[in-house]
């Protein structure tokens, strides 16, 4: 065979080859296999050289038409595999906007967080500012400005977290008191604030005890601040929260930071499962008292001129006799079930 036939038999076996080949991956080899460094036409190619001078030119001629159009026939061969690839890809990712789509939840506030809500707003409609305080307190503000200094038994009460031995995870929203006094120009009026958020003290969690819980503190500051105006204030926050008609009833406490202390339980009607009978339940919901003398002091008011009275009270024990929920670990637990059923639509 000489160079000529080669040359034809090669056109027609690749152009062959070309026509079969169904994937672009095949058609790049056939690339390699023609025209690569050993492939077959290169080969034939070499053959060349040995050619009589007047017919090289008429085949060197021959094999580049030939190699050009073989080249034509893969390039266009390869851009019609790979469109109908990119189609098979399109149809196989294709998206029905048509589809419903999937809702999904939107999330509300947390029962605790709606108390609180609540408690604020009573609150600011009597003309109280609102302070958030800090989770990590110093010892002086926690208990040594709250009337507790460092030998304190009381402070046994209240053990916590300790971060360095003077910087701990509060044990009271009551910290706030002291950092209030002190921000506050008596020369404007009195100080009335109440501050929420959470506290920390070293307990084993069960139903009724959390290691972390949230409190609400009180504060009045003024002049001529009674133990009625305490009465009062607390009873128009409990006839909101739980409705009118509920008594309330003050017994004698003891907090080292107010003087006399209270602890105030409200009334709460209950009527027996089995005998229908019904009879009224005190539910303890705060502690609370006039502020002490010596807190005072350490705030650089004069307790001759002025007086106040301050109460704590806990938002989680507030809703769990709200709304009869009898585990305080269920507003932790993240169970939507449980959550569920405080949902605000709409807000
Ligand atoms: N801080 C007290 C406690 O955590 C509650 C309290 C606050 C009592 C203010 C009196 C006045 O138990």
């Amino acid at each position: 065979m000489d160079i000529k036939e080669e040359l034809e038999e090669l056109k027609k076996k690749v152009s062959v080859e070309i026509d079969k080949s169904s994937s672009v991956d095949l058609i790049e080899n056939i690339r390699v296999h023609l025209l690569g460094k050993k492939g077959d036409l290169t080969k034939i190619l070499k053959g060349l050289k040995d050619l009589d001078p007047r017919e090289k030119p008429v085949v060197g001629q021959m094999a580049n038409k030939i190699r050009t159009q073989l080249e034509t026939m893969i390039s266009q061969k390869k851009h019609i595999l790979e469109e109908n690839k990119l189609d098979a890809q399109l149809a196989s990712e294709k998206i029905d906007v048509t589809l419903p789509g999937e809702t999904f939840q939107i999330g509300t506030k947390h029962v605790l967080q709606q108390i609180q809500d609540q408690i604020e707003d009573h609150f600011l409609s009597q003309g109280y500012q609102v302070m958030y305080g800090r989770e990590i307190e110093t010892d002086e503000y926690n208990f040594e400005r709250m009337n507790l200094p460092k030998d304190h038994p009381a402070r046994d009460m209240q053990d916590t977290f300790y971060l360095t031995p003077n910087v701990l995870l509060r044990t009271q929203t009551s910290a706030m008191q002291a950092r209030a006094m002190d921000k506050h120009d008596f020369s404007t009026g009195p100080l009335k604030m109440i501050s929420p958020g959470k506290v920390y003290r070293r307990d084993n969690d069960d139903a009724t005890h959390s290691h972390q819980f949230h409190q609400i503190e009180g504060l009045v500051v003024g002049k001529k601040i009674t133990l009625a105006d305490l009465k009062g204030t607390l009873q128009a926050l409990t006839d909101e929260l739980f409705g009118k008609g509920h008594a309330m009833r003050f017994r004698q406490s003891y907090f080292p930071f107010t003087e006399p202390s209270l602890e105030v339980d409200i009334s709460w009607n209950t009527v027996d499962k089995n005998t229908a009978s019904q009879d009224i339940e005190w539910i303890e919901v705060l502690g609370a008292g006039m502020v002490h003398p010596n807190v005072l002091k350490m705030a650089n008011i004069d307790p001759e001129e002025y007086s106040g009275f301050a109460f704590g009270l806990g938002p989680d024990r507030f809703a769990m006799i709200k709304y009869g929920i009898d585990d305080i670990r269920n507003f932790y637990l993240d169970d939507l079930r449980f959550l569920k059923q405080f949902c605000q639509v709409g807000e």
